[in-house]
């Protein structure tokens, strides 16, 4: 069960509404280890189904600019097909993304 951070998730909720409206808001959230940073997005991710939301996991996709290049779009189309509740895990090959990116 999720608690409280009423005033992050206030701010991270902005950040979304805005976006339609063009207007970008570049956000940082840092914290401690374990301070809660991961279940506070995994909750601004379920306040907010139908909105895409893609995240990178950076210590695992500096392995090469190819590697972050379908890491980012892999991410991009799992986050779409999640939001069309159409969960799919995409995998990181030519035919994985051409897949996802091709349904309907
Ligand atoms: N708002 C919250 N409501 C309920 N439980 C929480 C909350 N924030 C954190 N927790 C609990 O604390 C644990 C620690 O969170 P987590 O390790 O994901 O934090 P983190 O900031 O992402 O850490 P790291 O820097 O290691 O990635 C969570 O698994 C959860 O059990
Ligand atoms: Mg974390």
């Amino acid at each position: 069960m999720f608690v409280n951070r009423a005033t992050e998730i206030a701010a991270l909720d902005d950040v979304l509404r805005l976006l339609p409206r063009a207007i970008r808001r570049h956000t940082a959230l840092l914290g401690l280890r374990r301070i809660g940073k991961t279940p506070l997005l995994d909750q601004v991710r379920r306040r907010h189904p139908t909105i895409a939301i893609a995240r990178l996991d950076v210590d695992a996709i500096v392995t090469s600019p190819e590697h972050f290049a379908r890491a980012v779009v892999s991410e991009t189309l799992s986050a779409v097909l999640r939001a069309r509740a159409a969960h799919a895990y995409v995998a990181e090959t030519d035919d994985g993304l051409r897949g996802a990116a091709a349904r309907p």
